[in-house]
Formats: C-alpha cells, sequence, structure tokens
C-alpha cells in the first residue's frame, strides 16, 4: 500500500542494509538495487535516507527508476528538503568555448568550476581529448569511462592491435577527389562512422546524449542512442534533426515485456536500427571504475549483479528470432567475438553483427577486435547470403588509418566510444564534433596517399599484418593470411 512518508521517517533508512532515497519527490526503497546499481552502490549510499534527486538529475532520466526498480517505489514524500524539482537540468544548451568552458564539478552537486587544462584548438588528434579530459573531468566520471575490465588487457590490446596493421600505399592515382561518404545499413553517413552507444552520458555533461545527438548531426554520422541513457528516449529523439539517423541499442531486460515495449518505443520514436547487446550476459569487473567510486568489492561485477533487470543471462539465440518478430527495424547484434557466432547470426538473417569486446569492459583476456574481425570475416567468406549482413566493429579506434584498417579486413564501417565522451567531457557539442571532424580528415587524407580516392577502392592486399604475410585481394592469398 503506497502512502504519504514523513521525511523524517525516510531519514531513518540510511544505510547500506536498509537504503531509502527520495527522488523527485517519491521515496524508493533502493536496499536490494545497491548491489545492481550499474554506477556502483555507493553514490546511492551518499543519499541513503535523503534527497537524491540533485544528482540523478545529472545522470538520469526521470523515468529510469520506474523503469528498473519500480516495485522499489514506496510511496510520496512529505516534509523535509524530499521535493525536489522535477525540471530536468538545463544546462544542456551550454556550448564550450575553447578555454572558457566550464565543467561540473563531481557527479552530484552540479556546482561548476572553472576549466582548466588545454583549449579546443591545441586538440590535433583523439588522444588530445583524452588528456584535456583528464584535466577538466571529475575523477569518478573518468574512472566510469576509461575503466575495462579486471587487468585491462583486452583494453590495451583492442588499441595496440591496429599499429599491428601496416598499410601498404599504391602511388600514381588520381586523388583529387576523395569520398569517404558511406551508407550503415542502407542510411546515408559522412563516413563509415558511428558513435556507439555508452551508458550515463550525463557523467561526462549535464547535456549528455543531447549534445551528442547535435554532435553527430553536425558531422553528418549516425548516434546509436543507449538503453541507459542520461536524457529520455524522448529527449534524445527530439534533438534529432528532421534529416538525422539514429540507432537504439538494446539491453535486454530479463522481462520480454518490458525489452518489448523498449523496442516499440525507439521504433515509434524513428530510431532506424535495433542494436542489441549480446556481450553482458552478467556485467564486467570493472577495478578501475570501483577503485574511483571506492566500491565494495562484493557489489560490482559479480553474479550479484547479473539479477538485475537490465542484463538477462537467459539471452540465447531463440530470443533473437523473437525480436525479429517484434520489429520491423534491422536488427544487429553487438559484442560478437567469434567466427561461429558471426556465421551462426549469419543463418539466423540479422541485418548485421559489431565486432565487438564492449571496450575490454567485459571479459578481460579476449582477444582485439581487429584480430576477431579477420577471423570473422574469414568465416563467412563464402557462405550464401554474406552479403546480406553488415560487419562493423569498434573497439581502440582512434585514427583515420585504423578506419582505413577496418574498412580494408572488411568491414562496413566503426563504432568509436570513448573518445567521444572524452570530446564531450573535455568541450561539450564542441568536443564531439572536433572528434569526429579529426577522424574524417584523417580518413580522407589516408585514402588520399594510399591511392583510394572511394571506399569500394579499399581491399585487403592495401594492408599487410607483419614483414612477411600480406592480405592479398587474391582469395587464396587472403585466406592463409592471420594476424
Ligand atoms: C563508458 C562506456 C559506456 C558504455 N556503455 C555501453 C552501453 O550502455 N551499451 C553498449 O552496448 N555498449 C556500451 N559501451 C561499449 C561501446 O558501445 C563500444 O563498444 C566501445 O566503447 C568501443 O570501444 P572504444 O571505447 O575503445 O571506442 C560502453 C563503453 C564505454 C567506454
Amino acid at each position: 500500500m503506497r502512502r504519504t512518508i514523513p521525511f523524517a521517517e525516510v531519514a531513518q533508512h540510511n544505510c547500506a542494509g536498509d537504503c531509502w532515497v527520495v527522488i523527485h519527490g517519491r521515496v524508493y526503497d533502493l536496499t536490494e538495487f545497491l548491489g545492481v546499481h550499474p554506477g556502483g552502490s555507493e553514490i546511492i549510499l551518499k543519499y541513503a535516507g535523503g534527497d537524491a534527486s540533485a544528482a540523478f538529475a545529472g545522470v538520469h532520466p526521470p523515468d529510469i527508476v520506474a523503469m528498473l526498480a519500480d516495485n522499489a517505489f514506496l510511496g510520496e514524500v512529505s516534509g523535509g528538503d524530499g521535493r525536489a524539482s522535477l525540471e530536468p537540468d538545463s544546462q544542456e544548451n551550454k556550448k564550450s568555448v575553447g578555454s572558457d568552458f566550464r565543467v561540473r564539478k563531481g557527479d552530484s552537486t552540479g556546482e561548476e568550476v572553472p576549466a582548466t587544462g588545454p583549449s579546443i584548438k591545441k586538440m590535433l588528434r583523439l588522444a588530445d581529448f583524452e588528456e584535456a579530459a583528464i584535466s577538466r573531468m571529475p575523477r569518478e566520471a573518468l574512472g566510469y569511462i576509461t575503466s575495462g575490465a579486471n587487468d585491462e588487457i583486452t583494453l590495451r590490446e583492442n588499441r595496440v592491435a591496429w599499429n599491428r596493421l601496416w598499410l601498404r600505399p599504391r602511388v600514381l592515382v588520381d586523388v583529387t577527389s576523395v569520398d569517404a561518404s558511406s551508407r550503415i545499413l542502407g542510411f546515408k553517413s559522412s563516413m563509415p562512422v558511428y558513435i556507439s552507444a555508452t551508458a550515463v552520458n550525463g557523467l561526462a555533461h549535464p547535456g549528455g546524449e543531447v549534445l551528442v545527438t547535435r554532435a553527430a548531426h553536425a558531422a553528418g554520422v549516425i548516434h546509436m542512442l543507449p538503453t541507459l541513457s542520461s536524457r529520455t528516449l524522448e529527449e534524445m529523439t527530439a534533438a534529432r534533426h528532421p534529416d538525422q539517423v539514429q540507432f537504439y541499442q538494446l539491453y535486454v531486460s530479463s522481462d520480454r515485456q518490458r525489452a518489448a515495449d523498449m523496442v516499440r518505443c525507439a521504433e515509434v520514436a524513428g530510431c532506424k536500427a535495433l542494436f542489441i547487446t549480446v556481450d553482458v550476459p552478467v556485467p564486467g569487473r570493472r577495478e578501475t571504475d570501483m577503485r574511483c567510486k571506492g566500491v565494495a568489492a562484493t557489489l560490482a561485477g559479480t553474479t550479484v549483479a547479473s539479477s538485475a533487470t537490465f542484463y538477462d543471462p537467459k539471452l540465447s539465440w531463440a530470443d533473437i528470432a523473437w525480436f525479429r518478430s517484434i520489429t520491423t527495424m534491422p536488427i544487429v547484434l553487438k559484442g560478437i567475438q567469434a567466427g561461429e557466432d558471426a556465421v551462426q547470426a549469419l543463418h539466423l538473417g540479422v541485418d548485421g553483427i559489431v565486432v565487438s569486446n564492449h571496450g575490454g569492459r567485459q571479459l578481460d583476456g579476449t582477444r582485439s577486435t581487429v584480430q576477431v574481425l579477420a577471423e570473422v570475416m574469414e568465416a563467412l567468406r563464402s557462405l550464401p547470403g554474406r552479403s546480406k549482413m553488415e560487419v562493423f566493429v569498434d573497439g581502440g579506434i582512434r585514427r583515420g588509418t585504423d578506419i582505413f584498417k577496418a574498412l580494408a579486413l572488411g568491414a562496413k564501417a566503426v563504432g568509436i566510444g570513448r573518445p567521444v565522451l572524452y570530446g564531450l567531457g573535455a568541450f561539450g557539442q564542441d568536443g564531439v564534433e572536433q572528434v569526429l571532424h579529426l577522424l574524417g580528415e584523417e580518413l580522407r587524407t589516408c585514402m588520399a596517399l594510399m591511392g583510394t580516392p572511394t571506399l569500394a577502392d579499399i581491399k585487403p592486399n592495401l594492408i599487410v599484418s607483419d614483414h612477411r604475410r600480406c592480405y592479398c585481394a587474391d582469395e587464396d592469398a587472403y585466406q592463409q593470411s592471420k594476424l
């Protein structure tokens, strides 16, 4: 029975074993939810027995608690300071202007501090944005974004593996005009790059996903909206330009009705493709993130967290056919790491797969995505229907040359994760635009220097994996080449 709860009563439930919080005037018992909160329990415990509205508003959309912890709702609060405003954070329109940009302090107060660190004019490469983000963003947000799983072996490998491929340029080709424009699942993109879904962008900037979508439009690329967004689906899709395309990333809820509702809402809101994340049956153990938050080891990244309704350890191949039956959006499986699974996806008739290890955040010790991409392309190579399924890749892509290498291996496009968040956190919308601008410039320069004026000219024989072996257009030689 839901009731009006005096604030003084809320205040008594103020510890890990008994944790009530007020969010926008509503009281929730989050004791059970503590163990499965993706952001860790500590941040919730800060507000145990109190009002978390201000902290909550910066990083979560208003409807998320109802969605994820509905049975935790106890009633409306009365008295005390539990009646925080329902108004969403109004800071989204703040755009950065070089060193004048100011960032929020911490993830809770909404307070602003003068920005420190270099100006956006000094950002010459994506790595510069990471450095700028480190000097400008709060430690907790950085911990969440930078973190990989465990020893972060896969996280590092994702990055360095691109450097083990070498380019084999051809000369005396007319490259007066270089065209990197592309189609992704049939939708136009200024280059073969899309912004991959990353959760809670509000940690990087109060404007969160809304600013990312605007930057994506300015750069002519597609934004994949995350399930676990800081802004509501309505806000994210309302920020879309009429000509703009957005995709939707889905974490499959163990409550299939809820999953179906989310898919329907995304489709009705105009999202053009459904990327189902398949590499999170349970969340990875992200120790850098845990350390930054001071999270107790027993609470995050363990099987306790697997009971969360937004990840489902039961998700299996049989569910994919069901998704096909509930949506007309193209379906893409995000998180493929073996040739056999790529073949299975092809047999099920999905429209695409993303070779991804979730940016090294899930299972540490898995191979780099560039290495898996080679295996996947090889496994799919001569299968019937192969051309109907697009293959994407993400993980550690930081240079135009990395994009070129991915395309030469057979990827249709690449996804970008962290650099967008570093751009957003350090410089707001301008930062994201600049990240995308640099990638486009680098790709076009690479194409010119490689003698490939169009994407169709990019072939496997233009890269070599080491000094001896070569990816050749010739099928047999290609087959023998291994990373
Ligand atoms: C902070 C952060 C949050 C992420 N959140 C999600 C998510 O909610 N859903 C998802 O499918 N992938 C998520 N990813 C993975 C990205 O979509 C992408 O696979 C990965 O970031 C690519 O690697 P990169 O960061 O090296 O570019 C996240 C990655 C990061 C870094």
